[in-house]
């Protein structure tokens, strides 16, 4: 009964304001937002492309409350709809912290405020990446639905694919530019790379991170947004460089950032970026967590379906897992699925917290690391403002020390000196680049005081005291704690941060360490 009553008051209603334009407002007042809703914004960046949030409302007289749909339980929604005026938030749960993911600050709730019109919400969107607009409109409940999963794979053991010896080195535009990247400042990149030395220091690849992507032409083959018109031509100016080039996708259908992803297009995208010169691909879970299980078998199958496809091609490509350790990858599943990295921790940010939690969380794993199958704590922060220097320091010397991928994250074009000397520190990269990998071994880790060990190929053992404490500390190390192979021999000893070499009066070494800085040391027998 009451719902004929509304029908009809709804059918007046549209009658009135189509013969009275002023009564529209009141008009829109009756309609219920109840259902499912596409919320769509622009991407940052300018490419021409938008990004689907998907929620769903339920009204209740001029409340409404609801879901922003989010694997796994979305995010409530709670607002008011009066007037034809629609005001909600998101009430973002408190972040968990697990291994995989450090703790992290609590996300702050993004305020929708627009008019009804239309039939559709014309709505602004406030958050921390300030002001959007967006235009929502009335979708199905599928049309929010991920896809059925896809038939995956009987698991097999990949053959190695021969490449990353040593950790990847190179430069990733995520940390940087995130959405903002484009074919200029790739090329730009490019050059710097050159221009600064970094090549010869060993950074080889140029990565495009996330949101180069359009979607497909009617072929199913990948497209490139606005930003990259040309994507086998940026390959060939890299290439010229003397340099690699290097991709990303997700193996759901769509990347994080929402971008097309390579979902039931495996080997289709695997011979593209072939065929445009790719060397290295980022392949990153992101939606498909939503679709697939989350166990060992199923993210190796997964992750597997793109390394064979890669191995099609048969030309050389860096494969790189982005499953921020889920399913504990470095077990055994990431180099099965033809891996050269694979991610072992959520995103790190430019900030002590994060490096610090991220980085010395790794010492565990670096048994499960070998040539060719590297952990990956994630890219390098050092150079974009958010540590200091010393703190800097210790995030390229706990990486080398962990023998992870030297991926730099920064403006290369923009390098203050400081960072050129963190990052250009030839004796750090090679302990990084030894080429006989010997995992790294706690020596002591005591009220913030870390002492790492890591032997290198020519019998030489690299040292590395780490103060994670808020204030300076004096530290000593004493020849006893070598390992035996050093034990009676004449040693020499060197600060690899200073480039000079130490004494160690009476088989003991002392040094103050500043707060959350390092001293790096390279024992070498004489
Ligand atoms: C994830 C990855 C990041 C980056 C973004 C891009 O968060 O972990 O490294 O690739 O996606 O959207």
């Amino acid at each position: 009964m009451y719902r004929v009553l509304r029908i009809s008051v709804r059918f007046f209603a549209v009658l009135l304001c189509c013969v009275i334009p002023g009564i529209s407002r009141s008009a829109e007042a009756q309609v219920d937002l109840s259902g499912y809703w596409d919320v769509r914004t622009p991407n940052p960046g300018q490419d021409g492309t938008f990004r689907d949030t998907y929620f769903e409302i339920r009204e209740a007289g001029d409340s409404i409350s609801g879901l922003l749909i989010r694997r796994p339980n979305g995010i409530p929604i709670t607002g008011s709809f009066k007037d034809g005026t629609v005001h909600f938030v998101t009430v973002p749960p408190p972040p968990s912290a697990t291994n995989a993911n450090p703790p992290r600050p609590a996300q702050r709730p993004l305020v929708y405020d627009g008019t009804y019109q239309d039939g559709k919400l014309m709505l602004t969107i406030q958050g921390r990446f300030g002001v959007l607009t967006a235009v929502a409109e009335r979708v199905t409940k599928e049309a929010t639905m991920p896809p059925a999963p896809l038939p995956l794979p009987a698991l097999t053991d990949l053959p190695d694919n021969g490449l990353a010896r040593t950790p990847p080195m190179g430069w990733n535009s995520w940390n940087k530019f995130a959405g903002k990247v484009d074919d200029a400042s790739v090329r730009a990149m490019a050059d710097a790379m050159v221009s600064s030395g970094m090549s010869k220091a060993g950074y080889i690849y140029i990565n495009i991170d996330d949101t180069w992507e359009l979607g497909r032409d009617s072929n199913g083959n990948i497209t490139t947004n606005k930003k990259f018109p040309d994507m086998k031509a940026l390959a060939d100016y890299v290439h010229l460089k003397g340099l690699k080039i290097g991709i990303y996708s997700s193996p759901g259908p769509k990347t994080c950032a929402g971008y097309e992803g390579s979902f039931g297009h495996e080997e289709q995208d695997a011979r593209t970026f072939a065929e445009w010169g790719i060397d290295y691909l980022k392949y990153d879970l992101c939606s498909g967590l939503d679709i697939y299980k989350e166990d060992a078998p199923t993210l190796q199958a997964i992750y597997q379906k793109m390394g064979q496809a890669l191995e099609e091609t048969h030309r050389p490509i860096v494969y790189s897992l982005c499953e921020y350790g889920r399913a504990e990858v470095w077990t055994g599943w990431g180099a099965k699925s033809s891996g050269n990295l694979w991610r072992t921790t959520g995103d790190i940010s430019d900030n002590w917290e994060s490096m610090d939690k991220i980085g010395f969380s790794q010492i565990k794993l670096a048994t499960h690391a070998k040539p060719g199958h590297w952990n990956d704590p994630d890219m390098l922060e050092i150079g974009n403002g958010g540590m200091t220097a010393d703190e800097y320091r210790t995030h390229m010397s706990l990486w080398s020390m962990l023998a992870a991928p030297l991926i730099a994250g920064n403006d290369l074009r923009t390098m203050a000196d400081e960072t050129k000397s963190i990052l250009m520190n030839s004796e750090i990269i090679a302990i990084d680049q030894d080429p006989e990998y010997k995992p790294v071994i706690s020596l002591s880790s005591d009220r913030g005081i870390e002492v790492l060990m890591r032997p290198l190929h020519d019998g030489s053992v690299a040292i590395g005291i780490f103060n994670r404490t808020n204030t300076a500390a004096q530290t000593q190390f004493t020849r006893n704690n070598l390992p035996a192979s050093l034990a009676g021999k004449e040693i020499s000893v060197r600060d690899l941060w200073k480039h000079e070499a130490v004494a160690m009066p009476g088989g003991t070494f002392q040094a103050t360490v500043p707060s959350h800085g390092v001293v790096m040391l390279k024992v070498s027998v004489k």
